[in-house]
Order: C-alpha cells, then sequence, then structure tokens
C-alpha cells in the first residue's frame, strides 16, 4: 500500500531473486518513457530485460493512495488491481521463491504485508 506522489511520471515493484533476476518488474507509467497512463510488465535475466508487456488497465490517479497484491506459482504472478482488475505476467525464470522486492519512483510506501 502506499500513496503516488502528486507529480508522479511513474513507479516500479519489483520481485525476484535479486537486483538483476526479477521475476516481474511492475511499472505503472503515467507519463514517462513515451508512455501514457500504460503499465509495463517485464522480467529481466543476468541484468537483461525480457520483452515488455502492456496492460489496458490503468487504475492508478497521481496524489491517492493505491494498493496492488501480487501473487505467484511456478508459472505465472498475478498482480491485484482496483476494481478487481487483475494482470497476470509468466514466471519467465520459474522462480519457485521470492527473495527480492524493491519498490522506486514516485510511491511513497506505507506498508508492506507478507502473507
Ligand atoms: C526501460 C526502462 C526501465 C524498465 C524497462 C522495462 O525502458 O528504462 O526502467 O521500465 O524499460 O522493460
Amino acid at each position: 500500500k502506499g500513496k503516488i506522489l502528486p507529480e508522479a511520471t511513474g513507479f516500479a515493484v519489483n520481485l525476484g531473486k535479486d537486483c538483476d533476476n526479477l521475476a516481474l518488474h511492475f511499472n505503472p507509467r503515467f507519463d514517462c518513457q513515451g508512455d501514457v497512463c500504460t503499465i509495463v510488465c517485464n522480467s529481466m535475466e543476468d541484468g537483461a530485460w525480457g520483452t515488455e508487456e502492456r496492460e489496458s488497465a490503468f487504475p492508478f490517479q497521481q496524489g491517492e493512495k493505491t494498493q496492488v497484491c501480487i501473487s505467484f506459482d511456478a508459472t505465472e504472478l498475478k498482480v491485484k488491481l482496483a476494481e478487481e482488475q487483475e494482470i497476470t505476467f509468466p514466471n519467465r525464470l520459474g522462480l519457485e521463491a521470492i527473495e527480492y522486492l524493491s519498490v522506486e519512483g514516485d510511491l511513497k510506501l506505507r506498508v508492506i504485508k507478507f502473507g
């Protein structure tokens, strides 16, 4: 859970094994790198980005609180968003455990829960 900064251009949640091996880079972009109100998802293996996937759902607003809930198994990751929207992304690295989590960009983090 967190609060998106009023002038946010984007933020990202990264999950994986370490900073060079990400099962999921979940990157809502308000206005960033040519994308407007688009979620970009990708993986990273040994420091190299995979193929990006772009989502049409974008339930985020600058200056507002937000919440995402991420779960995974050996085949895919699921991200639950507001308004019962859910996106899935393949577990390309086949990770069975998440040992690394980072949040970057224009999100003020308030709560992290593991369950
Ligand atoms: C790049 C961007 C990275 C990451 C990546 C995802 O263009 O610089 O921060 O978002 O796309 O594919």
